[in-house]
C-alpha cells in the first residue's frame, strides 16, 4: 500500500486506463480480470474516512450491498458513470443521485440464487424443527437428564407462503415441494403459471393466515419496509414460522419480538436483521425458539465468486460500450 495515498493502486498505468475502484474484498482472480482493461484501486483494507482522494477519477466502482452508497460517498466520485453491484439488493443505493447523474448501475441478479434458496430452506427446516432448541437440548444436558425434547411439526403437509416470488423464492418453492410442502406466494403481481411453479398466488394477509411457515424473499423498498410488523404477525397462526432471507428492514424487530413473547407465532429465523449486525446482547439472540445466522446467504466461495466477476464483468462491458448484462433499469 502506498502510504502517503492510502490505498492500493494495482495498475502502474493510471492515467492510461479509465479507474475503478473495488469497495471490499474481492477474490484476487476478479481484481485479475478488471486489471486487463482498468486501473484498479482496491479500497477493501482503507478505511472509509480515506476513500476521498482515490474515488475522485473512478469511471466505475464494484460494490457490495453493506457499503453505504449516499449522497456524501457519490459527492466524493464526480465521474463516476457506473455502479456495479455484487448483490441483488441495492437499497443501500442512493438511486436519485443516479438518475440525476445519469450512473448506470447493475447488480447480480441470476449468479446466487441457488445458496441463496438453500440457505432460507435450511433457517426454515431449522425453525420448524426446532433445530437451535434441539441443539441446546442435547448440548445443556436435558437429553441425558429428561430425554426426548418436545415434538416438532413434519414439513410435509404443511403450508409455506413465500412473500416475494422472483427466482430464489422459486427456487425456494422447489426445495418444498421435494419435502412434501403445499406452497403458496405473495408478489406485486399474481403469475400466470401456477401449474409451472407449483405455487399459487394469495394476497398478504391471506398468506399470512393460511401458512405455517412464511419465508420473505422481497426487495427493501419504501412499500416493503417494515411490512412485517403487529398486524401482520398477529394474522398468522400461533404454531407458524418466520424466516426472514430478504433485508432485516421488511421486518418490525420491536413487533417479531413481541409477537414471540405474546406466543402469536411460534419461531423464527433471520438470514438478515435491523438493525444489522444486530448487537449480541439484543433479547433475540436469548430465545430458543429463534434462529440468527450472520446474513450469509450468499456466502459461499463459488457463489460470492460468481457474483463479483458478474459485476466485473458489468464494468467491462461499461468500457465496451455493450449492453450491461445485469443492467437494473432505474
Ligand atoms: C450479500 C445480498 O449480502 O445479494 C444481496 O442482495 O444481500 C447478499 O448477497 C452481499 O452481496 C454481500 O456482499
Amino acid at each position: 500500500m502506498s502510504p502517503e495515498r492510502g490505498f492500493v493502486t494495482l495498475s502502474s498505468s493510471k492515467g492510461e486506463r479509465p479507474a475503478v475502484a473495488v469497495l471490499f474484498r474481492v477474490p484476487d482472480a476478479v481484481l485479475a480480470r478488471l486489471r486487463e482493461r482498468f486501473t484498479v484501486v482496491d479500497l477493501a483494507a482503507v478505511p472509509r474516512t480515506e476513500w476521498a482522494p482515490a474515488l475522485r477519477d473512478v469511471v466505475g466502482v464494484l460494490a457490495s450491498s453493506n457499503v453505504r452508497l449516499d449522497a456524501a460517498f457519490f459527492a466524493e466520485a464526480p465521474a463516476l458513470k457506473i455502479v456495479a453491484m455484487q448483490s441483488v439488493g441495492y437499497d443501500n443505493v442512493d438511486l436519485s443521485v443516479l438518475r440525476e447523474r445519469g450512473i448506470m448501475l447493475s447488480n447480480s441478479r441470476g449468479s446466487l440464487v441457488e445458496a441463496v434458496a438453500d440457505l432460507a430452506y435450511g433457517l426454515l427446516i431449522m425453525a420448524v424443527r426446532r433445530l437451535g432448541a434441539a441443539m441446546a437440548w442435547a448440548r445443556s444436558g436435558r437429553w441425558l437428564a429428561e430425554g426426548d425434547m418436545p415434538y416438532s411439526h413434519d414439513l410435509a403437509g404443511a403450508t409455506l407462503g413465500i412473500v416475494g416470488f422472483g427466482a430464489i423464492g422459486q427456487a425456494v418453492a422447489r426445495r418444498a415441494h421435494a419435502s412434501g410442502m403445499n406452497v403458496i406466494y405473495h408478489a406485486r403481481t399474481a403469475r400466470d403459471d401456477d401449474a409451472h411453479t407449483g405455487a399459487s398466488y394469495r394476497s398478504f394477509e391471506d398468506l399470512l393466515a393460511e401458512s405455517d411457515c412464511v419465508v420473505a424473499l422481497l426487495p427493501l423498498t419504501p412499500q416493503t419496509r417494515g411490512m412485517f410488523n403487529d398486524a401482520a404477525f398477529a394474522r398468522m397462526k400461533p404454531t407458524a414460522t418466520f424466516v426472514n432471507a430478504a433485508r432485516g428492514a421488511i421486518c418490525d424487530t420491536g413487533a417479531l419480538l413481541r409477537a414471540l413473547e405474546d406466543e402469536q407465532i411460534a419461531g423464527a429465523a433471520l438470514d438478515v436483521t435491523d438493525p444489522e449486525p444486530l448487537p449480541p446482547d439484543h433479547p433475540l439472540y436469548a430465545r430458543e425458539d429463534v434462529v440468527i445466522v450472520p446474513h450469509v446467504g450468499s456466502a459461499t466461495i463459488e457463489t460470492r465468486t460468481r457474483m463479483a466477476m458478474l459485476a466485473a464483468e458489468n464494468l467491462i462491458a461499461y468500457l465496451d460500450g455493450k449492453p450491461l448484462p445485469t443492467q437494473v433499469r432505474i
